[in-house]
């Protein structure tokens, strides 16, 4: 049994996780002060030192005195593409200089460049270009990281990239979690059309995968010029088939009620949302489809923000992830991009803490952490900080420390 004692302050979004996170106020970050934490496999006890029972104290075998640090339910970055080769910094110039994102993919840019620039790295290259980023997100106090495949576009190139995520899941675990979502329907290759390119390999692939037990989720990029709502549900009835949670890239671009239909698929998210309907949000404030807001995609795109009140005040689960991909948001730090957005998405403490631990958990079907509660997994993020304020108030600046370096 392990004991952290006398810990400054400890988020424990208690109040956040008993209303299924939502409709939340800054009360519902249930910062407790001075506390102390008992735990297994799982979280036994939270509260005062002087209350833990003795018997507990007995079964004691590795005690931190943590009085000056902040405690976090850890934090989880619930949408990135980093597995990837190659940059965009080029495109980025352009982009700055006045190219449009949907105009340079058209031209063979875009994904496909990532693609050309993913395939052209060996297995061993690819796999230590991940790991350093994995350290990196790691750094920042994320340890749940999803990582979305899809920047192969070819049966074998698309294997090869699940396996690699993988790889990464195995080597990383139990410390840093990665959960390893397919998106082989990240663009529709040059030569193929979406139904083609869906049919003869996005399907055939899938069952491949999933009777590999390789996958954890099933994403697809729904937005005119990639992929439309046919073949989504033709992809994710399929996935749901074979008993897979599913996702979608929905609404970026335009509003192509794309957040209603992952609502209508059961999705566990559905992510970007920048034009997504009012029509849209009531489906999602009625079911368990997170809304996963990607601030930091507005911002490299140079796009307006979502409308994150209209979701947060529509009783909608709302989680922020950081989308770290080469073309649009070459930013892996989630913690600065919910802490630059909040002001403009008008969130409140509890809402911007939540959106980054709890509902970016539910994100990814992990319903057993993001919370500092008893029975929940003891998954945590610390700061060399005296206050939950600072933690968001330091933007960009990093006080993440590693408990097992205490
Ligand atoms: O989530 N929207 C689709 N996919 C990525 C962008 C990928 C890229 O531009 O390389 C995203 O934003
Ligand atoms: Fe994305």
């Amino acid at each position: 049994m392990f004991l952290l004692k006398n810990i400054r302050e400890v988020l424990t979004l208690e109040g956040s996780d008993k209303k299924d996170g939502r409709n939340l106020l800054p009360s519902d970050l249930s910062i407790l002060k001075d506390c102390s934490i008992v735990f297994d496999d799982q979280i036994r006890f939270v509260g005062k030192y002087s209350d833990i029972p003795d018997s507990m104290l007995k079964s004691i075998t590795n005690e931190k005195d943590l009085k000056n640090y902040v405690l976090t339910p850890e934090l989880v970055d619930s949408h990135t593409h980093l597995i990837f080769g190659g940059n965009r910094a080029k495109e980025y110039s352009m982009r700055l200089n006045g190219a449009d994102y949907q105009e340079i993919a058209k031209a063979g840019g875009g994904i496909l460049e990532s693609s050309r620039g993913t395939n052209a790295l060996s297995d061993e290259e690819l796999f230590e270009l991940c790991c350093e980023r994995v350290h990196r997100l790691n750094s920042y106090g994320v340890g749940t990281i999803e990582i979305k495949s899809g920047y192969g576009l070819g049966f074998n190139e698309e294997y090869r990239l699940s396996n690699i995520i993988n790889k990464l899941r195995n080597k990383f675990s139990p410390k840093i979690q990665i959960k390893n979502t397919y998106m082989a329907a990240h663009a529709v290759p040059k030569e193929s059309t979406s139904k083609k390119y869906i049919d003869e390999v996005c399907i055939p692939l899938l069952d491949k995968l999933s009777s590999e037990k390789i996958i954890d989720a099933v994403d697809i990029f729904h937005e005119e010029g990639y992929f439309d709502s046919e073949d989504v549900t033709k992809l994710l009835e399929h996935a749901t088939s074979l008993n897979l949670p599913v996702k979608t890239h929905a609404d970026e671009f335009k509003d192509n009620k794309g957040a209603l239909l992952a609502s209508n698929l059961k999705s566990l998210s559905t992510d970007h949302l920048l034009n997504t309907s009012i029509e849209s949000i009531k489906a999602l404030s009625s079911s368990s489809t997170v809304a996963t807001l990607l601030p930091g995609t507005g911002y490299f795109l140079g796009k307006e923000q979502a409308n994150a009140r209209d979701f947060l005040d529509a009783g909608v689960k709302v989680a922020i992830a950081s989308d770290y991909n080469p073309g649009s948001c070459h930013c892996d730090n989630v913690l600065l991009l919910a802490s630059i957005a909040a002001p403009n998405y008008r969130m409140n403490m509890a809402e911007l803490w939540t959106a980054i631990t709890l509902n970016a958990s539910h994100a990814l079907g992990l319903k057993d952490q993001g919370s500092i509660s008893i029975g929940k997994k003891p998954r945590f993020s610390l700061f060399k900080l005296n206050s939950i304020d600072e933690i968001t108030y330091n933007w960009g600046r990093n006080f993440s420390v590693n408990l097992d370096s205490i």
